[in-house]
């Protein structure tokens, strides 16, 4: 069966100009999830460019999800409701997001040692909205154990699906994923699952697919922002022949559309330089492709550096990954 992969939500990246640009040029992906949202203040009308970014509910035929990053079932309600009006058929809570700011207050992943707080909410939230409900969430923030505390709750509200990223909140990115007590995890809910984490290359994905052989979907943030291809190389989807003229055209286009969106704010070369510190990595010189665009200033400057990116240095994709770990 063909798999489902889902852009992962990425805080300053994943915004609603990235969404319609990635999917116009890029094959293989089925959801697009938008970076996480908060204080709504509990009014139905969100300020204008948070509207801006939720303007569409799908991009090129791809559904996008909203998601939300609360702890205030009231909140989350009106979020929700907001989503419905817009013509969003999800909307997906973050339980995941790791960061000290955000978990000390047991949002996000702090709030995963807390599974009443967890059910209060959803029983809610569940109560007052028709949209469809997901979470995304870690093993836990302090211990991998933490979850399985959860498992009955999700369970029992029926979310409908539930996305883990296998590891702690506590390690941040480090170490490995955690596929053991995924494993486990993953045999006691009867919601549906979907797997995140470190799919880089076709072949992180065949042993994660070769482990769990009942999940069908994946999600994937930093491997699909570093090679936009690898959702369609996952799938066995015809690629172009030159990929490097065809990034080269996506990341032009990137880069106009944001300059439009922003109007030309230079705030545009620091989002702009937050996604090139992944794309960087398909090259064949990741550190130098970065280095040349890490300091520009102006507009000028940037495209000139691009040129010569795109001039000195080659793109290998992902298989670069697999090459090496076949030596
Ligand atoms: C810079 C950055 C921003 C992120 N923003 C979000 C976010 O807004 N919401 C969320 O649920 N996860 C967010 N994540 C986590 C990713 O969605 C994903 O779960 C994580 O990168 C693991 O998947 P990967 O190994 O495929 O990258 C973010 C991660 C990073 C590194």
């Amino acid at each position: 069966m063909t798999p489902s992969i889902y852009l992962a939500p990425f805080q300053g990246i994943t915004g609603v100009t990235f969404r319609n640009i990635y999917s116009k040029h890029f094959q293989g992906v089925d959801k697009l999830f938008t970076p996480f949202f908060t204080t709504i203040n509990n009014e139905l009308k969100l300020p204008t460019r948070k509207q801006a970014e939720l303007g569409c509910s799908s991009e090129n035929g791809v559904e996008v999800v909203p998601q939300i990053l609360s702890k205030d079932a009231d909140e989350i309600i009106c979020f929700a409701l907001f989503c419905e009006k817009q013509g969003f058929k999800e909307l997906n809570w973050n339980l995941g997001c790791p960061y000290p700011m955000v978990a000390n207050k047991k949002r996000g992943s702090g709030m995963l040692p807390y599974p009443e707080m967890a059910e209060e909410i959803l029983q809610k939230v569940m109560a007052e909205t028709a949209i469809r409900f997901s979470v995304k969430c870690r093993l836990g923030y302090f211990s991998p154990d933490e979850i399985f505390n959860l498992i009955p709750i999700f369970n029992q509200y029926k979310i409908s699906e539930l996305t883990i990223h296998a590891r702690i909140g506590k390690q941040l990115y480090s170490g490995e994923p955690d596929l053991e007590t995924f494993r486990k995890a993953l045999s006691l809910l009867t919601v549906p699952v979907v797997y995140n984490g470190d799919i880089f290359a076709i072949n992180d994905f065949e042993r994660v697919s070769d482990c769990f052989p009942t999940i069908n979907t994946w999600m994937i943030g930093r491997g699909l922002l570093s090679d936009p291809f690898l959702p369609a190389s996952i799938k066995g989807l015809q690629l172009p022949s030159d990929r490097q003229s065809a990034i080269r055209q996506f990341t032009n286009e990137l880069y106009l559309a944001y300059r439009k969106q922003l109007n030309d704010n230079p705030a545009v070369l620091g989002i702009l330089k937050e996604y090139w510190h992944y794309l960087a990595e398909s090259f064949d010189n990741p550190h130098k492709v970065f280095k040349k665009l890490k300091k520009v200033k102006r507009f000028d400057e940037f495209e000139d550096e691009i040129d010569s990116v795109f001039r000195e240095y080659e793109w290998v994709g992902s298989e670069k990954l697999v090459k090496r770990s076949q030596n």
